[in-house]
């Protein structure tokens, strides 16, 4: 099942397809080429509140040519009142509770409107996945205008009230929205079983366009997948990303493998790993999708060695993971830290 919570009229007067129609076409592509694999059938809402733009993208939706693996539904309501309903139903059940995988994407204007609630019911089940655009800058806007109802609005956004504590004193507006990312990913961090949150800040050509798409998954498959999506985006040259984590640390060169195997090394130093945990810590700290690169950057400077598991050889600097039981992080100093020493 795939949620779009905002959909908008499913285009734009630039004539560019809007998100209801892109992942429509995206679904019926994935079926016409490998439907045979795929058993369910996809269930697609769309959720918009605005009556002359759902009347829009009624007649969007309407005009296209019906696939029959996909089932539509449009919804006109709050994206809030919405998902209760779905959460609810009969219809829906097995979507909510970890028989089907469900995406939710999220994109409306301004921070407001995605009550922390909603989100924390989704994610009771194992296989939900979340795109939500978060706007931090507007986050940091409500907590400095005070308007009527803002401590309300924050206490929606954050489920509570630790937004008091954590984003308070923020010296600018980048500040205190950097703060609200962090506070948010850390609440998403704080449901169970949540360990992939990942947020990529996109800017346009111009570098005008900023803002954060935040990812969030239970499943190490869904990450990857995701930075593997956000990675192949960069280079069509329209989009670039930069992983936030980045930008707020500004520690590392993004290109450098160097500074990010080092980065590796540090962390698991003086102590055997699996290659899940590695990979693990590779997607949920570096901008990589995968653990090989930077394994085999600290491998061809001798801080690590590989462990096969019994009965397997390996090739030098190579990580098949169902060949290898664990990966010794060496205590020796990294080249890194040489530099900075002297
Ligand atoms: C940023 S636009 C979405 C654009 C769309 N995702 C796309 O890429 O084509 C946000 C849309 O959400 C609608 N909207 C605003 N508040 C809403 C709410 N609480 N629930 C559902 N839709 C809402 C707006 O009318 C607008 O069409």
């Amino acid at each position: 099942m795939y949620i779009d919570g905002f959909a908008g009229p499913g285009y734009y007067l630039n004539s560019e397809e809007g998100s209801p129609v892109a992942a429509y076409e995206t679904i019926k592509n994935i079926y016409l080429r490998d439907g045979d694999k795929i058993r369910s059938n996809c269930n697609l809402v769309f959720i918009e509140k605005e009556k002359k733009l759902f009347e829009k993208l009624n007649e969007t939706i309407g005009a296209k040519k019906k696939y029959p693996r996909i089932d539509i539904h449009l919804m006109n309501a709050s994206f809030d009142e919405a998902m209760y309903n779905l959460i609810e139903s009969t219809k829906y059940e097995q979507s909510f509770h970890n028989a089907q995988p469900l995406l939710i994407f999220a994109d409306p204007f301004g921070a407001t409107g995605v009550p922390f609630e909603i989100i924390k019911k989704c994610f009771k089940s194992e296989t939900t996945e979340l795109l939500l655009n978060f706007d931090a800058d507007g986050v940091e806007r409500i907590r400095k205008g005070q308007n009527e109802n803002w401590e309300q609005q924050l206490d929606e956004i954050f489920g509570d009230r630790s937004w008091e504590r954590e984003i308070s004193n923020s010296s600018s507006l980048t500040d205190g929205a950097n703060k609200a990312l962090k506070l948010y990913e850390k609440k998403l961090k704080e449901l169970s079983g949540l360990d992939y949150v990942w947020a990529f800040e996109m800017r346009g050509k111009n570098d005008k366009i900023n803002y954060f798409l935040l990812f969030a998954s239970k499943n190490i498959l869904g990450m990857k997948k995701m930075k593997e999506a956000m990675t192949a985006l960069d280079k069509t040259g329209d989009f670039t990303f930069s992983d936030a984590h980045y930008n707020q640390l500004n520690l590392f060169d993004k290109n450098s493998y160097m500074d990010y195997a080092n980065h590796l090394h540090e962390y698991f130093r003086g102590q055997h790993a699996d290659m899940f945990t590695i990979e693990k810590f590779v997607l949920c700290n570096t901008p990589y999708t995968s653990c090989k690169t930077l394994l085999q950057q600290l491998s061809r400077r001798e801080l690590v060695k590989v462990h096969p598991k019994s009965g397997f050889t390996l090739m030098a600097h190579s990580f098949p993971e169902e060949k290898i039981q664990s990966v010794e992080f060496l205590i020796k100093q990294s080249s890194f830290e040489q530099q900075t020493l002297f």
